[in-house]
C-alpha cells in the first residue's frame, strides 16, 4: 500500500503531481510519501500491541532528518550504525533512551559519544568490543548498557551480500561464545547488561527463518536469565521484506503474529521486544524521479539513458534488483520497447533496470523508480562528481525539499591544492 498514483494520466505522490515536483525541483529527485511513511509505521506498530516493545527505525535505510523526524513524533526509537547517524538521531530529536547502537566495527570516539548521548544499549559484536566499551565507560566514570548480538546460525534465504545470520557471516557471536561474554561482561564494573540481540538479514520473504532465529535466542535468554543475567530486553532486529516485483512477504501483521507465537514459550520472562525495521517502512514509501535525455539503439540491445544513475540508486548493480518502473505521464497509444536503462556513468555495471519493457519514453519523458525509499539515497555517493540528489517529502497536496539538490562548488568544498603544487 503506498500514496503513488494515477490521475488521470499523470502519477501523483498523494496530492502533488510528480511533473510539477519535477519542474520546481529538477531531476533526478527522491521524492517521499509521509502518508505512506506514517501507515507503515503504524501498521507495523499495531503489529505488536499486547506486548511490551519498541519500534526503533533502522536509519540506515533512509536517514533524511525530515523522515526521522516524522518517526520520532509517531513515537519510534532509532537503530543506528555510526556516530554520524547518531548525531543525526538526536538532531531529529529522538529518545536517546530508544536508541539502540548496533554494527559490528564502533570505534573509541563513536563509544564516547553513545555514552554522552546516554543510548539504550550498544548492540555489540565481538569480546574486543565489550573490554574497549568497559574502558571507555570506566575513563568517563559512568556505566555501558550492553546488549550481545547472537548469531543464531539461521539461513535467511536472501541475497548472499544481506545474509547476516550465518555462521560465515561477520555479524555477533556464537551462542556459545556469546553465553562466555555475557558471564565474564557480569564481572565488569562499568558494563550493565540490557538485553541480547539478533538480526538475520535483509529483504526476507519468510517468516520461518525470523521465527527459527527467535525462538533460539530467546532460549538463550531463558538460560541467562536462570543464570541470573539480568536481561530486560529482545532485540529481534530488522529485515522484513517488501514487494519489489513479484515478492509476497509476509504483511507486518503475519510477521508480529510469528514473533509472538515464536516468544510464547517464553512468556513471563519479562522481556521488552525491541524491533529494527527499515525497508518495511520506508521501500515503498518512496521513488526516483528521473528524466530521458536519450534514447540509443545499440547494434544487441536497446537503452534509454537518464539523468540518475548508479550513484543515485547503487540497488540495481549491487544486488541485481528489481525496481519497478512507471512513466510520470501516461502517453496514450505509446508503443513499448525492450530496453536497459542506464545512467551517464562510465562503467557498463551503471544501469538502473535491465531487458525491461516500458512504455517508450521521449527524450524529456520523467519516469519514476519505484520502492526507492529504503537504501536509495542512504547509499548514494558522488562518484563522477555527480552532485546527489535532492529529496523532497510530500504531505497532502504540499511538499517541501527535505534535501537541497548538491551543488560542485560543495563538492570541492574540502580539497584544497598543496601550496606545493601550486
Ligand atoms: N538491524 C540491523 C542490525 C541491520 O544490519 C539492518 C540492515 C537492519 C536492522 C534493517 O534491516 P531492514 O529492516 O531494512 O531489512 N543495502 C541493502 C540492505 C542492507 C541491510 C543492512 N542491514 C539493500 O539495499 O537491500
Amino acid at each position: 500500500m503506498n500514496h503513488f498514483e494515477y490521475q488521470g494520466d499523470r502519477l501523483f505522490c498523494e496530492g502533488v503531481a510528480l511533473d510539477d515536483i519535477a519542474a520546481k525541483v529538477g531531476t533526478p529527485t527522491y521524492v517521499y510519501s509521509h502518508a505512506t511513511l506514517e501507515r507503515h509505521f503504524r501498521v507495523f506498530d499495531e503489529a505488536f500491541t499486547g506486548i511490551p516493545h519498541i519500534v526503533c527505525f533502522s536509519v540506515k535505510a533512509n536517514s533524511n532528518i525530515a523522515v526521522l523526524r516524522a518517526m520520532v513524533k509517531w513515537g519510534a526509537g532509532m537503530d543506528i550504525v555510526s556516530g554520524g547517524e547518531l548525531y543525526r538521531a538526536l538532531r531529529a530529536g529522538a529518545d536517546p533512551q530508544k536508541i539502540v547502537f548496533s554494527c559490528v566495527g564502533k570505534r573509541e570516539d563513536e563509544i564516547e559519544a553513545g555514552l554522552r548521548a546516554g543510548i539504550l544499549c550498544f548492540n555489540v559484536e565481538s569480546p574486543g568490543e565489550i573490554e574497549l566499551i568497559e574502558k571507555v565507560a570506566a575513563r568517563m566514570n559512568t556505566r555501558a548498557a550492553i546488549s550481545i548480538r547472537v548469531n543464531p546460525d539461521v539461513d535467511a534465504e536472501t541475497h548472499p551480500y544481506i545474509s547476516t545470520g550465518l555462521k560465515k557471516n561477520k555479524f555477533g557471536l556464537p551462542m556459545d561464545a556469546a553465553r562466555a561474554e555475557y558471564r565474564k561482561a557480569m564481572g565488569m564494573p562499568h558494563i550493565v547488561i540490557r538485553g541480547i540481540d539478533c538480526h538475520i538479514g535483509s529483504q526476507l520473504t519468510k517468516t520461518m527463518p525470523f521465527h527459527d532465529a527467535i525462538a533460539r535466542v530467546a532460549g538463550l535468554a531463558r538460560e541467562l536469565k536462570e543464570e541470573g543475567v539480568p536481561l530486560t530486553h529482545l532485540d529481534i532486529g530488522g529485515g522484513l521484506g517488501i514487494p519489489y516485483k513479484e515478492e509476497e512477504p509476509p504483511s507486518p501483521a503475519e510477521y508480529g503474529r510469528a514473533v509472538i507465537e515464536a516468544l510464547a514459550p517464553f512468556r513471563g520472562m519479562d522481556l521488552t521486544v525491541i524491533c529494527e525495521p527499515g525497508r518495511v517502512i520506508v521501500g515503498n514509501a518512496g521513488i526516483l524521479l528521473t528524466r530521458t535525455l536519450y534514447l540509443k539503439q545499440g547494434e544487441a540491445k536497446n537503452f534509454v539513458i537518464v539523468d540518475a544513475a548508479f550513484n543515485d540508486l547503487l540497488r540495481p548493480a549491487f544486488y541485481d534488483s528489481y525496481h519497478g518502473i512507471k512513466p510520470v505521464l501516461r502517453r496514450a497509444g505509446a508503443a513499448t520497447l525492450t530496453a536497459d536503462v542506464v545512467g551517464p556513468i562510465c562503467e557498463s555495471g551503471d544501469f538502473l533496470a535491465r531487458d525491461r519493457e516500458l512504455r517508450r519514453p521521449e527524450p524529456g519523458d520523467l519516469m519514476a523508480f519505484m520502492s526507492a525509499g529504503a537504501y536509495g539515497f542512504s547509499m548514494s555517493s558522488n562518484y563522477n562528481t555527480r552532485p546527489r540528489a535532492a529529496e523532497v517529502l510530500v504531505h497532502g497536496d504540499q511538499f517541501s525539499v527535505v534535501r537541497e539538490r548538491e551543488t560542485v562548488e560543495e563538492l570541492l568544498e574540502n580539497e584544497h591544492i598543496p601550496d606545493w603544487l601550486k
